[in-house]
């Protein structure tokens, strides 16, 4: 297997880093030559300092970027994930936003939405919430890996995608599918879309709608300070005024903006964009 050079994992680092923003650290070059050694066999590239001129030069560099970051950024997700997180969310959020919401509809995006688990859940936790009964959610996912985004679309999911689950969520929202597998309710399917958007692209994520919350949980940790901050103002620009933003737990705000305020509710912290009155 081909080895990178301290160089080679530099350049491979750059190419990475401005096309998604995720740094490729020193400690992942192991696991980078592993996934990619078959791509390297597969064009017939001899090491690693062809593989990063081909992804920046050749006609067909693009396309190859895309596969390289589908087999090395980490897509790990589940229902469900961080519970305490999404308790503060049903009993003090949803409350809050449904007596502030302009009509009765909320829209909701999970920025990062991997293969789907997170919108779900929400649109699970949401769609069930007697504070929004009749109200018309709306609830998109975005991500920029379309292997990501064509699981999350069929909503068939094995057993580590349920392992934060309860007995009654799975009998509740889930459907058996073959081989022990399970599909999303086609009700709470119904209110989730998915759309593929890279959170580096500022204008893409200004077609987005105004948003009531936006859950963007375990993404930042990969990005740089500077990537952090420009991720950052693209969701204050889609968060309405007074709406909120959920980071994941090791996650947080410290030094990249002021456009957010941190607010204390009794289970967890979470960050609103003030109201200018
Ligand atoms: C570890 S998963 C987190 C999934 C989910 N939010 C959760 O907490 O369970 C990170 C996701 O962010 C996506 N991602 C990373 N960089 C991105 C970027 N620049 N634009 C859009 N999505 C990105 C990855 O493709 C991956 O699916």
């Amino acid at each position: 297997m081909a080895e990178m050079t301290p160089e080679q994992l530099r350049l491979l680092r750059d190419v990475l880093q401005s096309a998604c923003g995720f740094v490729l650290r020193d400690d992942l070059k192991f696991i980078a030559e592993r996934r990619l050694a078959p791509r390297l066999e597969a064009l017939g590239l001899r090491d690693f300092g062809t593989y990063q001129r081909y992804l920046r030069y050749d006609p067909r560099g693009k396309e190859e970027l895309e596969l390289a970051i589908d087999l090395l950024l980490p897509r790990e997700t589940y229902f469900f994930r961080e519970p305490a997180q999404l308790s503060t969310f049903v009993d003090e959020v949803i409350p809050r936003l449904a007596q502030d919401a302009v009509g009765r509809t909320l829209h909701v995006w999970s920025a990062g939405c991997s293969s789907g688990e997170e919108p779900y859940t929400l649109s699970m936790l949401m769609g069930d919430h007697p504070q929004l009964s009749g109200w018309d959610l709306d609830i998109l996912g975005t991500d920029l890996s379309q292997k990501a985004l064509s699981l999350a679309r069929h909503a068939e999911y094995g057993p580590s995608a349920l392992r934060s689950t309860t007995p009654e969520q799975r009998a509740k929202f889930f459907d058996a599918a073959e081989q022990g597998r399970v599909r999303v309710k086609p009700a709470y399917k119904a209110r989730v879309r998915f759309g593929w958007l890279n959170l580096l692209d500022a204008a893409g994520a200004r077609l987005l709608p105004s948003m009531d919350v936006i859950f963007c949980r375990n993404v930042l940790i990969y990005f740089d300070t500077e990537t952090r901050r420009k991720v950052v103002q693209a969701f204050s620009e889609r968060l309405r005024e007074g709406g909120y933003l959920l980071l994941g737990h090791s996650e947080n705000l410290f030094s990249l903006t002021t456009k957010f305020e941190l607010v204390q509710l009794s289970g967890d912290l979470v960050y609103r964009k003030p109201r200018v009155d």
